[in-house]
């Protein structure tokens, strides 16, 4: 056979050709990491005795899902059939615009908000529209309202927001509800154990309601990538036609169990997170750092225009944070994740060393 010669490898979808690239960190994340809103410390130690009972027969099988969903169910109040474990939220998101966005269909967020929205709705044929937050970064309600169209789709909110911690009220979200019936409205609620507002509990009485939650954050199981979605039965359906059945793995499985049977593990993260922020919220502004109110494990500050010199001598300190200088409306700010109040106060004291080598002034 003649050997082939590869001129040009084939081109992309249009759709695909088109999109912005999204590049977060895969590697060199040493030190004290506050640039991903993860756990800082750690999962429930019963999380790892599960993982300790696992046998190499259990890793032939593939996995199975129906009995943890049923548990999940089990601990929010939902039926079985209301719930969908995936891959992460990620997945769920990829997920719905998959199922939901046709070719004329418009998906609907505000910005600014969590990366995944644009990169898995640009890859559909579908238009992606925005809206930009008001004033303090706060949920631009009038403006979604006034951009809901008959060919609205999918619209996300996440709330609390990433990256600015602000949160859409149970008010707003239900007005966006009832103005587009013909739409999946998805709330996000990756951040929802350190703000502690949800509309879960409306999950199967609103048709068009989607809500999401993470284990990667409060749960600290970001590695095992699990996430869900809680959606009406008859959305449902077409969810797990779409769904890859075995997206979920056998390990994430195994330990999802075991961290809701943690719940003391959860409150003290959680408390630990909530402590810490109150203190970081007050020594930033000691320290004349702007900053906006936050219901997150996450705090965004305005640093200005040194704000990559900033990251850089945080880096140096063993900090790492996130820049986001390239959101919408973000020119200058740096996230930073709350952990810990020991961890928070190392994160302080490498900040106030920081501002002073970038000749940061207080405005
Ligand atoms: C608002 C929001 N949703 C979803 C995610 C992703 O969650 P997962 O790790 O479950 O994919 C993030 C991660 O940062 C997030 O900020």
């Amino acid at each position: 056979m003649a050997e082939i010669v590869l001129q040009q490898t084939p081109a992309p979808r249009a759709a695909v050709q088109r999109m912005r690239a999204y590049h977060p960190p895969l590697g060199n994340r040493e030190g004290l990491r506050l640039d991903f809103n993860e756990n800082t410390v750690a999962c429930s130690p019963r999380v790892l005795e599960a993982l300790g009972q696992v046998a190499a027969g259990d890793l032939a099988k593939y996995p199975e899902r129906g009995q943890v969903e049923a548990k999940v169910a089990q601990h929010l109040g939902l039926d079985a059939e209301q719930v969908l474990l995936t891959n992460g939220v990620d997945e769920a998101i990829h997920v719905l615009c998959q199922t939901y966005l046709d070719r004329g269909d418009e998906f609907l967020f505000p910005t600014p908000t969590y990366s995944m929205y644009e990169v898995y709705g640009s890859c559909t044929d579908a238009t992606v529209k925005t809206v930009p937050s008001g004033a303090n970064f706060a949920f631009p309600l009038e403006g979604l309202l006034a951009a809901i169209t008959p060919q609205t789709r999918l619209i996300a909110i996440a709330s609390p927001n990433s990256p600015t911690g602000t949160v859409a009220s149970r008010q707003q979200i239900l007005q966006i509800l009832h103005a587009a019936p013909q739409a999946v409205v998805l709330v996000d609620e990756a951040y929802y154990h350190f703000c502690g507002e949800t509309v879960m509990d409306l999950v199967g009485q609103a048709p068009n309601l989607i809500v999401a939650r993470t284990f990667s954050k409060a749960y600290g199981l970001a590695g095992l990538r699990l996430g869900m979605l809680a959606a009406p039965v008859g959305m449902q359906q077409w969810l797990r036609t779409v769904i890859s059945p075995y997206s979920v793995n056998s390990l994430a499985l195994v330990c999802l169990p075991a961290a809701l049977d943690d719940d003391a593990y959860l409150q003290w993260y959680v408390e630990e997170v909530r402590a810490a922020r109150a203190e970081m919220v007050k020594n930033l502004h000691a320290l004349g750092v702007p900053q906006w109110p936050t219901q997150a494990n996450f705090v965004l500050v305005k640093i200005g225009d040194r704000h990559a010199e900033f990251v850089r001598a945080m880096h140096r300190r063993g900090v790492l944070t996130r820049d986001r200088s390239n959101d919408q409306g973000c020119d200058g700010c740096v996230r930073l994740t709350v952990g810990t109040r020991a961890q928070m106060e190392q994160a302080m004291a490498a900040m106030g060393e920081a501002l002073n080598e970038i000749g940061w002034m207080k405005a």
